[in-house]
């Protein structure tokens, strides 16, 4: 896609203008990952110079809080390649996303007050999404709500925020765009979610069923816990790392038991509700987008 190509050359300029070699190095050593949140911009705002400089921002927050969280759950892969925390150290992977998360941030107090308005409000959001998050490792959550809550801050609040950013310069109808982006970044995650178990570490870039191990109750693992006979097995296996057989349980448990297709009926029914929100937009790259996401692999 030509005009994501042209995201990827305006982060390179944003970062050239920080004036300082070791930056553009670890610019390079970046990933690139998916580009959900620019692709949903440029269908919704077209290609032009202020929907690119709000990918570019958009995009430079994300890779921030990937930074972030590689170091925060100590991961050493990102994308299929070595997270910056693993290739250097935390403090690199810390810094370089403060760097970026600043530049950011300089250009989006040069855009529309209410954009510059919309973006940074998601930002804090998807910081205390991360808290909660971590929070919600301390012990086996058995709450949906509280999973939801924060799989909208941390995941959900930024692709909200984007489509509705992205209306705003467009001059079209901000509330439905935010609504369609607000469920398609919860059905995102719980597809991110149902991906952890179904998919193996190849097809992830990261190792496979770590979410189980790292304390993440997701929905899934939500739907099992309400379903499942032997309940004690499933709380005893939290928090510990899988055997072989352990893990072909769950999976066998989460098949028997629906959870896994029900958590797939309900990333796809968020998938609905994100189009029927702009069903009148005559936007058919949206329904697009939408499927994609929901029938991707990784
Ligand atoms: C990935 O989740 C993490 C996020 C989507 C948000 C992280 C947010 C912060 C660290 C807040 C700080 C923000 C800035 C801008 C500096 P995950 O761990 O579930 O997914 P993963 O498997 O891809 O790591
Ligand atoms: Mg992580």
């Amino acid at each position: 896609m030509e005009e994501l190509q042209q995201v990827k050359e305006q982060i390179k300029s944003f970062v050239v203008e920080c004036n300082d070699k070791k930056s553009l190095e670890l610019l390079d050593l970046l990933a690139t990952g998916k580009m959900l949140r620019s692709k949903l911009i440029l269908k919704i705002a077209g290609v032009n110079e202020e929907s690119i400089k709000l990918c570019a921002v958009v995009e430079m927050i994300h890779a921030a809080s990937l930074l972030h969280d590689d170091v925060i759950d100590e991961s050493d892969t990102r994308r299929g390649k070595p997270s910056i925390n693993a290739l250097f150290d935390n403090k690199t992977s810390i810094m370089f996303g403060d760097i970026l998360y600043s530049k950011a941030f300089t250009e989006l107090s040069q855009m529309d007050k209410e954009v510059a308005y919309t973006v940074s409000n998601a930002v804090t959001l998807l910081s205390i999404g991360e808290m909660l998050d971590v929070d919600l490792t301390e012990t086996f959550n058995d709450f949906y709500d509280k999973y939801l809550d924060m799989i909208y801050k941390k995941t959900a609040s930024l692709i909200e925020a984007s489509a509705k950013a992205a209306a705003i310069i467009a001059g079209l109808d901000k509330d439905k765009y935010a609504l369609y982006g607000k469920n398609l970044g919860l059905a995102f995650q719980m597809i991110d979610d149902i991906l952890d178990i179904t998919q193996d570490s190849t097809t992830l870039g990261k190792p496979a069923m770590l979410d189980f191990v790292e304390g993440k109750v997701t929905i899934p693992y939500l739907l099992l816990h309400e379903r499942v006979q032997d309940k004690v097995k499933l709380e005893l296996l939290y928090k510990k790392p899988l055997s072989a057989d352990e893990s072909s349980w769950i999976k066998e448990q989460m098949i028997s038991t629906n959870a896994l297709q029900d958590s797939i009926s309900q990333a796809k029914k968020l998938g609905q509700e994100a189009i029927l929100a702009v069903e009148n937009e005559n936007n058919e790259s949206l329904v697009q987008i939408m499927s994609a996401m929901i029938d991707r692999e990784f």
